[in-house]
């Protein structure tokens, strides 16, 4: 069954243990419904005092919303702060000894990392930054592995008002490229390799081979760390050791203070064509949604040990490794790892080593989890945990049960938090100790969030009715805009065709139960959630397109027990349509083109060829039928308009 369809079924309500209410942050629906009813009754009242409490301010705000031009709105737009102050600074005079960051190497080394020694190395590496001429407002592509330098490398860039867009680390060089150059970057931070399952993948050899095609004269510096020590090659002028880079610098560096609007970073996303768009967050109001959501969603305790198992190269990680947990003053830890080295009772090893007490991660690793090792947790002292998490995509009910008795022991709420690379934090998301848990169900938005289903005209659906999820009114840590292209943000988010351009459009479908708890049913464009992480389709035929023997390419998803969603690619070659052994070798040499060309992510599931796609006799793809055909569905659906049905046949099966 697939996730939609066994969502559709539940019934089932937990209610937080009365433990759990007596320490949490926000202990019933009650004191949850007065903080909605204090938003509904004076907006910008309520996210000031918010703002307030929560940010260091360097210059106080007096302005807390301009929605004068939208959908280009401002928060705070007259205030001043800086970041990574409000991230490091601000610890140091009241815990400076507190453990910032736990880091767990791929290998099982441990280090710790107090407040004080990552504000040490942030100000260095920050002067580091500084002495390559480095300023507010450059754009430096972090292209790092999964260890503290990644966060140190963000963190030095809010602290000088430089602009970084982090590349996950398994994306390839032609993606990396397209980044470096849409940023327009002026220097690239990355390592020798980076170390996963026990293997290391290079990444500045990515990054020498992303320079090397083209249009990026701007890069004027790569700096690079250390990790592995393989040798690398090496360009004078160009190239420098992050450890050469901090040699003598200052553990101290004067925090660059912008405005509340300044743009801390852009972070790029798949969308429905084959460009990937650059995200642009605020500071300030980025900042805020981060906090509060830890506060509220994670009910924050200062005695947390806290592990969202996120890359930094995600939103994930940007929230709540690289900044939420540190504003907050927490203990967190990073693990540079994978969930099944050296075996599948890595996660619980490390909760139960360092006696984790919050820990978030994705369906899809517990999905794979439970499929090496359902009774491996039991294995271990899980006593620690007293909150879970999940994210990416909806959780089914059957992971969400075995989550919550197997890992949590049924003693842990499960916060399953609804949120996008271009909300910056959670919006729909439980508040532990005051709203009731469905398996499958975000909940209920947080409070000043306007969430909601609509029809095309804006107009809320009835309870039980499928729709759009749009957020009403701005808020704080929304994207401000794409990244030099404010055409595309507004047609892709405020469309005039939905809802009059008024509401954002979050791309994704939903429906609200007679609780009014909200149910993610799937994307409502061509983006594919693949084991948590959004692909574009267009971008999947583009980099099929682009191999030489193929002539057209169309790509789907389909249900996969582990992933969420498989990609599924039907295939037209330039000459004939292969069978037997030749298909299988073809069908293997173009799952590694993708490979390579987008990232290990992208690599389709399944090839099929066909002579043709099915087409309307307008020349349009069928992609309905594709979908059907992906799933090995019986076709129902009318294929009277499709111009050439002899096709269907040869699509139904997968190379083998
Ligand atoms: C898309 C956003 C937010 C960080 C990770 C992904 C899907 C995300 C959930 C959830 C159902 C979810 C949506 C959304 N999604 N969280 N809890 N339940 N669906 O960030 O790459 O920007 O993807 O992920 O489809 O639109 P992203």
């Amino acid at each position: 069954m697939s996730t939609i369809e066994s969502v559709l079924h539940e019934t089932r309500i937990f209610a937080p243990s009365t433990k759990f209410v007596e320490q949490a942050n926000l202990a019933d629906i009650e004191a949850y419904r007065a903080l909605c009813a204090e938003a509904e009754r004076d907006y910008p009242a309520f996210w000031s005092k918010l703002a307030q409490q929560h940010i260091l301010w360097h210059k106080p705000f007096t302005r807390v919303l301009n929605d004068s031009e939208p959908p280009f709105f401002k928060w705070f737009e007259d205030g001043e702060l800086n970041i990574s102050y409000n991230c490091l600074d601000r610890h140091l005079a009241n815990q400076p000894d507190k453990i910032a960051i736990i880091f767990e190497a791929d290998n099982g080394d441990v280090n710790h990392c107090t407040y004080r020694e990552l504000y040490q190395r942030v100000c260095q590496f920050a002067n580091g930054l500084k002495a390559l001429d480095i300023k507010k407002g450059d754009r430096i592509i972090i292209y790092m592995p999964m260890r503290i330098e990644a966060v140190i490398a963000m963190q030095a860039c809010a602290r000088i008002g430089a602009i970084h867009s982090v590349v996950f680390g398994g994306f390839s060089a032609k993606s990396l490229h397209e980044r470096i150059v849409d940023a327009g970057a002026a220097a690239v931070i990355t390592a020798d390799e980076q170390t996963r399952g026990g293997k290391n993948h290079p990444l500045k050899a990515t990054v020498d081979e992303a320079l090397s095609m083209g249009d990026t004269d701007s890069v004027k510096s790569v700096v690079i760390y250390k990790h592995t020590g393989v040798d690398i090659a090496w360009q004078n002028n160009r190239d420098i050791w992050w450890h050469d880079l901090i040699h003598g610098k200052q553990g101290e560096c004067a925090p660059e203070w912008v405005n509340a609007e300044h743009p801390l970073f852009t972070l790029y996303t798949s969308g429905s064509t084959g460009k990937p768009k650059g995200v642009q967050h605020s500071s300030a109001g980025y900042l805020l949604g981060t906090m509060i959501s830890m506060q509220w969603v994670f009910d924050y305790k200062p005695t947390d040990i806290f592990w969202c198992t996120a890359d930094v190269g995600w939103i994930t990680g940007h929230s709540y490794v690289a900044y939420g947990p540190l504003a907050m003053g927490a203990t967190q830890v990073i693990f540079e790892g994978i969930p099944t080295y050296p075996d599948a009772g890595r996660f619980w090893k490390i909760i139960q080593q360092h006696k984790v007490t919050t820990f978030y991660t994705a369906p899809t690793a517990i999905r794979s989890l439970i499929k090496l090792g359902a009774d491996l947790p039991q294995q271990y002292d899980l006593s620690s945990l007293r909150l879970l998490g999940s994210v990416g995509e909806p959780i089914n009910p059957e992971a969400w049960m075995w989550y919550y008795t197997v890992v949590g022991q049924s003693r842990c709420p499960i916060v399953d938090t609804w949120w996008q690379t271009e909300t910056g934090c959670h919006m729909i998301a439980p508040i532990p100790g005051a709203i009731p848990l469905k398996p499958g169900s975000c909940t209920l938005p947080l409070p000043g969030i306007s969430a909601a289903v609509v029809d095309e005209a804006g107009h809320d659906v009835e309870l039980g009715k499928g729709g759009f999820l749009v957020i009403k009114r701005p808020f704080p840590s929304q994207i401000r805009t794409l990244w030099k292209d404010p055409a595309r943000f507004k047609k892709t988010y405020f469309p005039e065709d939905i809802c009059g351009g008024r509401y954002y459009l979050a791309g994704d479908s939903a429906h609200r139960d007679k609780e009014g708890y909200f149910w993610i049913m799937g994307r409502i464009d061509d983006v594919l959630n693949v084991s948590g992480h959004r692909l574009g389709t267009m971008e999947i035929e583009s980099a099929l397109v682009a191999n030489p023997l193929v002539a057209e390419a169309a790509v789907v998803g389909k249900p996969h027990e582990i992933k969420g969603e498989a990609v599924v690619a039907f295939v037209v070659l330039k000459g004939q349509r292969p069978h037997g052994a030749q298909a299988s070798e073809i069908a293997g040499t173009l799952r590694e083109w993708v490979a390579r060309e987008i990232g290990p992510i992208a690599r389709p599931e399944e090839i099929r060829f066909g002579d043709n796609l099915p087409k309307t006799r307008s020349g349009k793809i069928m992609r309905r039928l594709l979908r059907s055909l992906a799933k090995g569905e019986e076709i129902t659906q009318d294929t009277s308009t499709l111009e050439n049905p002899a096709i269907l046949e040869q699509l139904k099966q997968p190379v083998s």
